[in-house]
């Protein structure tokens, strides 16, 4: 059983797991992440799971890196250091993941975010990389991802000064898809959660792969990419059922095959 997380279930095939670390506002320790990506590993191993919404606290997603067991390690501490392997897992989570931020989103905390694949932010969250104010900078992928989110400028003033932005400005830069009121982030981000459960998992697999190919290759690698897993589509039954449904005014019923 997890200690720093809980772990709910909602039809059709959605996981909600929620950070539980009040007392450091969800602080990414190696327990937490350990936790976090053994959980995404259940998810990703079982069919029934469809897509997962993760979230936090109403004061906090995640306020980073755990610093104090930061102090704790020295160089070699950090070239041997556990959480790497961790967050290796949640980078190659390949279904659906919805990041539901109220609160602060910082260092650590605004990395994994961007680690979903939709952020949807209550209107209170803070996104920032306050690294550079402890003498570091990001290192869970938070130069590389912040600036093809927000773009050089804005990306260069938050890790560079480390102040960070509020989720209408981040919504504005491309980082969030949309903004709610607090109360209501973790239930729009299961409805879409829910949305997506219902398509074609295949489909669903391969279009995230594709989008995610569009950041780290060149338009005419990620267009034969993206022409490749069409193809594949085309021989799946789910896209005979989806052409069916739609030609025969119904719901489609979708098996992932
Ligand atoms: N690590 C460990 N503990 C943390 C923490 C963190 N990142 N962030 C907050 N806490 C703890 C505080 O120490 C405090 O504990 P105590 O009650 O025992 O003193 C508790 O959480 C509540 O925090 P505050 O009293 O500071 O709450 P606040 O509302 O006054 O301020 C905050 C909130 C602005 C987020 C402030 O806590 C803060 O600046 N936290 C650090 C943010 C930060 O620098 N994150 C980047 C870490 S480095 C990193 O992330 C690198 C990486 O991944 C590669």
């Amino acid at each position: 059983m997890p200690q720093t997380l809980a772990v709910e279930f909602f039809a059709p095939g959605v996981r909600l797991i929620t950070l539980q670390r009040p007392q450091a506002l969800n602080a990414l320790n190696t327990q937490l992440l350990s936790e976090l990506a053994a959980e995404l590993a259940d998810a990703q191993a079982d069919d029934g799971t469809r897509a997962v919404v993760l979230t936090g606290s109403r004061k906090a997603f995640a306020a980073g890196a755990d610093i104090n067991e930061m102090a704790e390690r020295n160089l070699v501490g950090i070239l041997n250091d556990p959480r790497q392997a961790a967050w290796q897992a949640i980078t190659h989570f390949n279904k659906p993941l919805i990041a539901a931020v109220n609160g602060f989103a910082l260092g650590g905390g605004c990395e994994l975010a961007m680690h979903a694949d939709i952020i949807i932010a209550g209107e209170d969250a803070r996104f920032g990389q306050p690294e550079i104010n402890l003498g570091i900078m990001p290192g869970a992928g938070g130069t590389q991802r912040l600036l093809r989110a927000v773009g050089k400028s804005m990306a260069m003033q938050m890790v560079l000064t480390g102040e960070p932005i509020g989720a209408r400005h981040a919504q504005r830069a491309g980082l969030v898809s949309e903004v709610t009121q607090p109360e209501f982030t973790v239930e729009r981000a299961l409805h879409i959660a829910r949305n997506i459960a219902g398509k074609a998992p295949l489909a669903v697999r391969l279009a995230k792969e594709a989008l995610l190919k569009a950041m780290d290759t060149d338009l005419a690698s990620g267009l034969r990419f993206e022409r490749h897993a069409f193809t594949v589509l085309a021989g799946t039954r789910d896209r005979d059922e989806g052409i069916r449904a739609f030609q025969e005014k119904r719901t489609p019923t979708f098996t992932g095959q």
